[in-house]
């Protein structure tokens, strides 16, 4: 039994057919990365996953129960996090209290703080400085740690290296190699280098079906995969 499966989903956004069948196979404990060009359908998985743009025909199963329909709220209190595009963060709020908020339950942050802390020093030492105050690197980690805060068993992370220098990449790389331990990943990564170095599966999706999955082992020397559909050189 899969972790998380997706199973022929279609996905409409107002009138539009967005995704038209996608099927994807989370094993429990994996990394699996979500791949393809820009305006494939990845954002669009993951908020189908989430019931943010639930499917309206296939099925999402997640530890075997047939979550399609069920709303938000109840979807992550199941245990899924998601770390959206664009670092969605308070910029308003310190550091602190932006990871304080990501509770589900009281204490969740104080139990998960040191494992937090260890994963991105950087935001120890800028703990009480407003989110705006933050690099768009620390922003980023900060928007990874605070998926961290609640026990989710699975994480849906899009694009977490997305306007990072190298150097960042690499901190965020080891950061989520690290709590890859902890929980269940689907990674969304345009970077194929960050992507390779994480997931162990992949799944492609092109113009809003998944076109193939496999190995990622395997798809590392598959030029002509990769230039089909990933486009890079
Ligand atoms: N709110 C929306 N209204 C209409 N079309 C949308 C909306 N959001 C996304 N789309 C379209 O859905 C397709 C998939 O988008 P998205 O899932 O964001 O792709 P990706 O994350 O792979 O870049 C794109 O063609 C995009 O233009
Ligand atoms: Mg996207």
């Amino acid at each position: 039994m899969s972790f998380l499966r997706l199973n022929g989903i279609h996905t409409f956004i107002e009138q539009f057919h967005i995704l038209q069948g996608v099927t994807i196979d989370v094993p429990e404990g994996s990394i699996v990365a979500l791949l393809g060009r820009n305006g494939a359908g990845k954002t669009t998985t993951l908020k189908t996953i989430l019931g943010l743009h639930p499917a309206r025909d296939g099925s999402v199963t997640y530890e075997g129960a047939d979550i399609t329909h069920r709303r938000s709220f109840d979807i992550a209190a199941m245990g899924i996090g998601y770390v959206p595009e664009h670092r969605a963060i308070f910029a308003d709020l310190s550091v602190a209290e932006n990871l304080r908020i990501a509770e589900r339950r009281k204490g969740d942050f104080a139990a998960k703080a040191d494992f937090i802390f260890g994963l991105f020093p950087d935001l120890e030492r800028l703990i009480d400085l407003p989110g705006t105050n933050l690099s768009g690197g620390q922003q980023q980690m900060l928007a990874v740690a605070r998926a961290m805060v609640p026990d989710n068993r699975l994480l849906l992370i899009d694009e977490p290296s997305e306007g990072l220098a190298p150097v960042l990449i690499e901190q965020m790389i080891e950061a989520i190699r690290e709590l890859s331990s902890h929980t269940t990943v689907l990674l969304v990564e345009q970077n194929f280098i960050v992507a390779s170095h994480l997931a162990s599966q992949y799944v492609i999706i092109e113009e809003g079906q998944s076109v193939k999955c496999g190995a990622m082992a395997d798809l590392v020397d598959d030029r002509d995969t990769i230039d089909r559909y990933l486009g890079t050189g």
